[in-house]
C-alpha cells in the first residue's frame, strides 16, 4: 500500500519529468493532457508506466545529468532497450548477455542500456548484485562479489583475469541465481607495449566493455533497479586505476620493472613513468585490437564542446571536478583549468548509487540471509 504522500511524491516527480520531456520535445505530447492521465494512475495505483519515449529521453538525460562522466558529448546517442517485461531471472541473464554482444559491435563499441521492469509500490523489482556486467574474480575490487558465488556454489576463479558470473536476485533477501557469461560475449583485449616487446609476457588483458549495473534509473519518480549501462572506456579507467591502484592490480611496481626504472628513490618519478608506460599499452592494445577507446587529451576537449553545447540549449552542466579530470597528467588537460557548476544531488533522471549488498559491517544491507553464510 502506498500513502498519500508517496503517490504525492511521485506524483510531483512525474509531474516535473513530463513537462521537461515536453519542453524538449515539442509537438510530442499535451503535457497537461499526460499529467492528467499520470495523476489518474498514480492514485490508483500508486505508479504509472512511462511510455517508450519517455524511457528512452529519460535515460539519455540520466546521463547527461551523470556528473561524474567526461563522455556526455553522445548523451543523445544511447540505444535504449525497452525490456521491462522481461522478469524472470534466465531471461535477465540472457539479456545482459545480449546486451553486452550490441554494446560490442565486434569492437566499435555502442552506448547501450538495458531497462528492465521498474519497482512497484508492493513490488520491488529484480536487481543485478555485480558491479558491472563484466568484472574479474582476481580483481580485489570484486572479492565479496567472488566469495559470495563461491558460497553459491561457483566453482571458478583460480586463474588471473576470469570473468564473474552474473548475479540477479529477484525477490529482497532470498538467494540470487548466478549465470556464467558466454565467452563470445565478452571481448577481451591482450595488452602489448608499442615499444617494449617484453610487455606482452606481464600476461595482462582487458574487458571491451565497461557496463554499470549496480545503480538505479530514476525517471519521473519511478525507479529501475535493474538497468545496466555502457558507454566505451577512457584508457586511464583501465591503465591508471584498474591496473595501476594499490587496491586494485598494483602494477606500477611490475612495470617499472620491466622498464628497469629505479624504484629505490621516489625522484625518479617511476611511478609516473610507469603509468605513462601502463596507460600507453593500453590505447596502443585497443586500437591495435580495434576497440574503441577514448584518450584523455581528446575526451577532455569533448566534455568542453559538451558544455558548450548545452549552454547554448540554455542548460548548465553540473560536474565533479575530482572525477572529470583524468587520473594521469591532470594539469595537462584543459578539464583541470576550471571549475564547473556543483551536482545537484536531487535532479532527475538520475542514475543513482544504491549501497553494496554487501557492504562491510552492514548485515542488514545482506542481499540474502537464507541458507548461505555471508555475514
Ligand atoms: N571506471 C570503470 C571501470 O574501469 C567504468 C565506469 C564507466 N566508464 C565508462 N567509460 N563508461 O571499469
Amino acid at each position: 500500500m502506498t500513502t498519500a504522500r508517496d503517490r504525492a511524491s511521485v506524483l510531483w516527480a512525474a509531474e516535473s519529468f513530463v513537462r521537461r520531456f515536453a519542453r524538449e520535445n515539442p509537438g510530442h505530447v499535451d503535457p497537461d493532457q499526460r499529467v492528467h492521465e499520470i495523476a489518474a494512475s498514480v492514485t490508483a495505483t500508486g505508479t504509472y508506466t512511462h511510455t517508450p519515449e519517455e524511457l528512452a529521453y529519460g535515460a539519455r538525460v540520466a546521463w547527461r545529468n551523470s556528473a561524474r562522466c567526461i563522455g556526455r558529448l553522445y548523451w543523445q546517442n544511447l540505444t535504449v532497450r525497452d525490456l521491462r517485461d522481461v522478469t524472470h531471472p534466465d531471461d535477465i541473464a540472457q539479456e545482459c548477455v545480449q546486451h553486452l554482444r550490441l554494446a560490442t559491435n565486434s569492437g566499435r563499441i555502442r552506448p547501450v542500456i538495458s531497462v528492465f521492469a521498474p519497482d512497484r509500490p508492493d513490488r520491488p523489482a529484480a536487481r543485478l548484485l555485480n558491479e558491472q556486467l563484466v568484472r574479474y574474480a582476481d580483481d580485489p575490487r570484486s572479492a565479496q562479489h567472488a566469495r559470495i558465488l563461491r558460497e553459491l556454489g561457483w566453482k571458478g576463479g583460480e586463474e588471473r583475469f576470469e570473468v564473474l558470473p552474473l548475479l540477479v536476485q529477484t525477490r529482497p533477501h532470498s538467494a540470487p541465481e548466478f549465470y556464467e557469461l558466454p565467452e563470445d560475449a565478452v571481448l577481451e583485449v591482450p595488452l602489448g607495449h608499442p615499444g617494449h616487446s617484453g610487455f606482452a609476457a606481464l600476461g595482462l588483458r582487458w574487458h571491451a566493455v565497461p557496463a554499470v549495473s549496480d545503480m538505479t534509473l530514476e525517471i519521473g519518480g519511478v525507479s529501475y533497479p535493474a538497468a545496466p549501462f555502457n558507454g566505451w572506456y577512457m584508457g586511464t579507467e583501465i591503465g591508471s586505476r584498474n591496473l595501476g591502484d594499490t587496491d586494485r592490480y598494483d602494477l606500477l611496481p611490475a612495470v617499472a620493472d620491466l622498464f628497469g626504472l629505479d624504484t629505490r628513490d621516489e625522484r625518479t618519478l617511476w611511478r609516473d613513468r610507469a603509468l605513462v608506460e601502463l596507460n600507453l599499452a593500453v590505447l596502443h592494445s585497443f586500437e591495435r585490437a580495434g576497440v574503441t577507446i577514448a584518450d584523455h587529451h581528446s575526451e577532455s576537449r569533448r566534455f568542453l564542446a559538451h558544455i558548450e553545447r548545452e549552454e547554448r540549449h540554455g542548460r548548465t552542466v553540473p560536474a565533479d571536478w575530482s572525477w572529470i579530470v583524468p587520473p594521469l597528467s591532470g594539469s595537462a588537460t584543459a578539464v583541470f583549468h576550471r571549475y564547473y557548476d556543483p551536482p545537484d544531488p536531487s535532479a532527475t533522471p538520475a542514475f543513482r548509487h544504491r549501497p553494496t549488498p554487501w557492504a562491510e559491517g552492514r548485515p542488514d544491507a545482506c542481499p540474502f540471509s537464507g541458507g548461505v553464510g555471508v555475514r
